[in-house]
């Protein structure tokens, strides 16, 4: 089976775009790479672009892009998918970037973009803002978390890296402990998107910054028991939840285990089912807010 690799970007429609692209320059120190009539192109990394935002009539993420491997076929791994019984659509050129792009819909009706990264936009960290090294990952409420985690496992070929009781499962597609997971709460939306800051110093430096902009803090910071990230959520002006966190898990593919680390609990620390229990949230203590639900 041929599987993604990486999360390359997510795509949100915003009802003011002006204002959620002040946001990702000013605040978090991405990149605008490229503008079209509707769309804007944000960037942190090689990539061209990290995130994309579109006009509409309201804050929702609604595809989110995978590379696949340099020597990792477009066309077998489209008939991958519709070996699913999944309808894919191909275009030429589409992004910025993207000379070959496959679409189909998850599960929840999210766009799943594949593609080849063949060049790479190499722009430079700004010196403002919080500066993320990457997109991390995408978290989505799910109505049938069985069913979506099946489908990333099978179409798009992700591993289960842990799981909270039988709602909430978190899924990688290479050494990040997770690249999207999926609570199951009642209805199918975005949760939040993470991006990856350096180390427990680049997070005091980005909550600070985040108040001196008045964005308070949701939750955090904590670290996370399921994935032992380091964390700290605020809302973006959309209204869409932003996280950014440093130390997550690193998987070990070839030894089944997450790289040793002195907080772990498990030595080593494999892939398990973690009880509902406020340690898996927050090794630290403090649980989630109210305002984490909405
Ligand atoms: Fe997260």
């Amino acid at each position: 089976m041929i599987r993604v690799k990486k999360i390359a970007h997510a795509t949100y429609e915003i009802p003011d775009v002006d204002k959620q692209v002040e946001y990702y320059t000013e605040v978090l120190g991405l990149t605008v790479t490229g503008k079209e009539k509707d769309a804007v192109y944000l960037a942190s990394t090689v990539d061209h672009h990290s995130v994309v935002v579109r006009k509409g009539a309201q804050a929702q993420c609604t595809r989110v892009g995978f590379q696949i491997g340099p020597e990792d076929d477009l066309n077998a791994f489209e008939k991958q998918v519709q070996g699913h019984g999944i309808k894919t659509q191909r275009k030429k050129d589409p992004e910025p970037s993207i000379s070959d792009l496959l679409t189909f819909e998850d599960p929840k009706g999210t766009v799943m973009e594949v593609f080849k990264r063949e060049a790479f936009a190499g722009q430079r960290f700004p010196n403002k803002g919080i500066v993320p090294y990457k997109l991390g990952h995408v978290a989505f409420h799910v109505t049938d978390v069985k069913h979506v985690t099946k489908f990333y496992c099978d179409v798009l070929g992700f591993r289960e890296s842990d799981w909270m009781a039988d709602f909430f499962s978190f899924l990688r597609c290479g050494p990040d402990h997770h690249t999207i997971n999926l609570m199951q709460t009642g209805s199918n939306r975005h949760f939040h998107t993470a991006f990856e800051l350096r180390d427990w110093a680049h997070l005091q430096t980005a909550c600070d910054y985040l108040s001196l902009n008045g964005y308070k803090l949701l939750w955090g910071p904590g670290r996370h028991g399921i994935g032992h990230n380091l964390f700290a959520y605020h809302r973006s002006p959309a209204g869409l939840i932003t996280e950014t966190f440093a130390e997550l898990d690193r998987m070990n593919e070839e030894l089944g285990y997450f790289e040793p680390r002195p907080w772990h609990r498990d030595n080593p620390q494999r892939p398990k089912v973690w009880a509902k229990d406020p340690s898996a949230s927050n090794l630290w203590g403090i649980m989630p807010t109210d305002e984490m639900h909405k």
